[in-house]
């Protein structure tokens, strides 16, 4: 149900505080700069059963009863309706869209023959990307791994996963890299382990029975850091496949995605200070410092023992270097309080083996709104900046949670891109190597972690129309002005008129 939105339509809404950036315009953005907003195919396409494609993780998961009741079936049926959500695209002015390959769509049972129903729709969804001069930046694995290889061998718990990977990775190279230059391996690769197999709140629900909640079978001690030794395998494999085999003539661009948090010490004294880098270096060194130097930070080594993986010396020069750009996921900030006698416990999970309690600044609802906290973008880029050697990022998610109740003034999520895109550009402006932003998402799909329940899209779906109607927010408004050109100053919701609640296509 649509809320009814016209009696704000003469609200005057202006930003007019000093914030991140100051007031700033697309201009102030490197020329070569882009702009665009995203979703994954789990969450987007729909059409779970159709046209050959297989159960992922995610669909065996989401029908498990242990996401509310909340599945991809329909999802926003984006495999039926991408080009009308390319015409909404283009009228939000995106410079680019980011999207991942759903892998049991495109190879059913995750091995084998391509399905040529799946390669037609990926093929058609890029095209018409590219025909309205969209970028199309594309994720191979986000959380959806095809459920046979699950079955069949414990999907990323085995190492089996990186030849099946590899494999998946060349077919998609082959098929679209004449056409997508910017490809990630896997999305989140830090989330995806703690939530799948340290906290079993994801696919496919793993952890240990005792540790965990509902959990039948896992083990939090070792599963997350095996699942991401095989990803950072896979990973790598691929990269030096793509650089072989497709480098000299596709020219692209290969990255890994990791979920930031910023981590702030509780107080200042010297124990929280030194748990705070050991937060940075569990939650993204973890996953950075082995694609930039070959190996686990010295502090993870030293908390988890014998339980982490060791690269031998071949996989870690083929994993050092072993991506042109990190892409960056961030939505809020929190504090970081030293809890040292965790370390004493047996049977520790990856927190207690980084040994710190975080606290966070916001409420604990799973519908609380985040905190407005930009330098939190601003200290992760400048904190890669500073120890990784200043390699490209990509922004690849980043925006604000809302209830999802049919209201399209979503002033919140204004004021948060506004902050963050603003705290980006300072870092910017330090001389972090930045080179795109993707708000997160472009439509209120299914979201991972809440199922229908919050939101984070510019776009509105309705859910109770069979059509599945898109209705621009305010957010999105705000998002068109901004890439027209509009400084933040002067862009208003007066200026958006009469028809700022109006859908663009009915
Ligand atoms: C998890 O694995 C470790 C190391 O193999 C073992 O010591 C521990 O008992 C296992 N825990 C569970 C819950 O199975
Ligand atoms: C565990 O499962 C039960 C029954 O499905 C559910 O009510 C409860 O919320 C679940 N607990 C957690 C923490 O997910
Ligand atoms: C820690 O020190 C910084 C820099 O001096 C200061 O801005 C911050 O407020 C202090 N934090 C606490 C919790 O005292
Ligand atoms: C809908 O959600 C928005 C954002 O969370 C909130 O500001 C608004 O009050 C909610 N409206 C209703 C009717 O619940
Ligand atoms: C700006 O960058 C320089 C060089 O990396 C760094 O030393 C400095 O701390 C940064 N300034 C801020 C405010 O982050
Ligand atoms: C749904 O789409 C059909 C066909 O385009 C149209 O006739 C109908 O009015 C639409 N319904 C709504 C609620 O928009």
């Amino acid at each position: 149900m649509l809320l009814q939105a016209s009696s704000l339509l003469s609200l005057l809404f202006l930003l007019t505080t000093a914030a991140h950036g100051g007031d700033y315009s697309r201009a102030d953005f490197p020329a070569d700069f882009i702009f665009g907003s995203g979703t994954s195919a789990y969450q987007y396409e729909g059409a779970a059963f159709d046209d050959g494609r297989t159960p992922s993780i995610w669909d065996i998961f989401a029908h498990s009863g242990r996401t509310h009741g909340a599945t991809g079936d329909v999802a926003c049926d984006g495999y039926h309706k991408y080009k009308e959500d390319i015409g909404l695209m283009v009228d939000t002015n995106l410079e680019a869209f980011r999207l991942s390959i759903s892998w049991s769509r495109l190879i059913p049972n995750g091995r084998g023959p391509i399905n040529p129903k799946g390669l037609e729709y990926y093929n058609n969804l890029i095209d018409e990307l590219i025909s309205h001069g969209i970028q199309p930046h594309v994720t191979l694995n986000h959380i959806d791994l095809p459920q046979a290889l699950e079955d069949e061998y414990g999907g990323w718990l085995s190492r089996k996963i990186v030849k099946d990977f590899v494999a998946y990775a060349d077919m998609c190279f082959r098929e679209f890299g004449d056409r997508v230059l910017y490809w990630t391996t896997v999305n989140e690769a830090n989330v995806f382990a703690l939530g799948g197999y340290n906290d079993g709140i994801i696919a496919p629900g793993r952890c240990s029975p005792s540790l965990g909640t509902n959990c039948s079978t896992g083990n939090s001690s070792i599963e997350p850091y095996i699942v991401v030794h095989n990803i950072l395998l896979a990973h790598s494999a691929a990269t030096k496949l793509y650089r072989k085999k497709y480098k000299f003539t596709q020219n692209g661009f290969l990255g890994l995605n990791v979920y930031t948090l910023w981590f702030i010490p509780y107080t200042n004294s010297t124990e929280d200070v030194i748990a705070t880098q050991r937060a940075k270096d569990f939650y993204v060194g973890w996953l950075v410092d082995p694609v930039i130097f070959g190996d686990y930070p010295d502090i993870v080594k030293k908390n988890v023992g014998k339980r982490l993986p060791a690269f031998t010396e071949y996989e870690s020069k083929q994993i050092k270097g072993s991506v042109d750009f990190i892409g960056v996921n961030h939505y809020t900030t929190v504090h970081i309080k030293d809890k040292p006698s965790i370390l004493k416990m047996n049977n520790r999970d990856f927190y207690d083996d980084m040994a710190v309690k975080i606290i966070y600044d916001q409420g604990n609802e799973p519908t609380d709104e985040y905190a407005i906290m930009p330098w939190g973008l601003y200290g992760v880029l400048e904190y890669l900046k500073q120890v990784y050697g200043n390699l490209p990022i990509y922004v690849h998610e980043n925006g604000q949670m809302t209830r999802r109740n049919g209201t399209l003034y979503d002033k919140s999520r204004v004021e948060y891109l506004r902050a963050y895109i603003g705290g980006m550009l300072d870092a910017i402006r330090n001389g972090s190597n930045t080179r795109g932003y993707f708000a997160w998402t472009f439509l209120d799909c299914l979201e991972l972690l809440d199922g229908y329940g919050t939101s984070f899209g510019l776009l509105y779906v309705d859910l109770d129309d069979k059509n599945l109607t898109r209705y621009p927010k305010l957010s999105a408004h705000w998002y068109s002005n901004f890439l027209k050109g509009k400084s933040t100053s002067s862009n208003a919701i007066t200026e958006v008129g009469d028809n700022a609640f109006v859908p663009w296509i009915g």
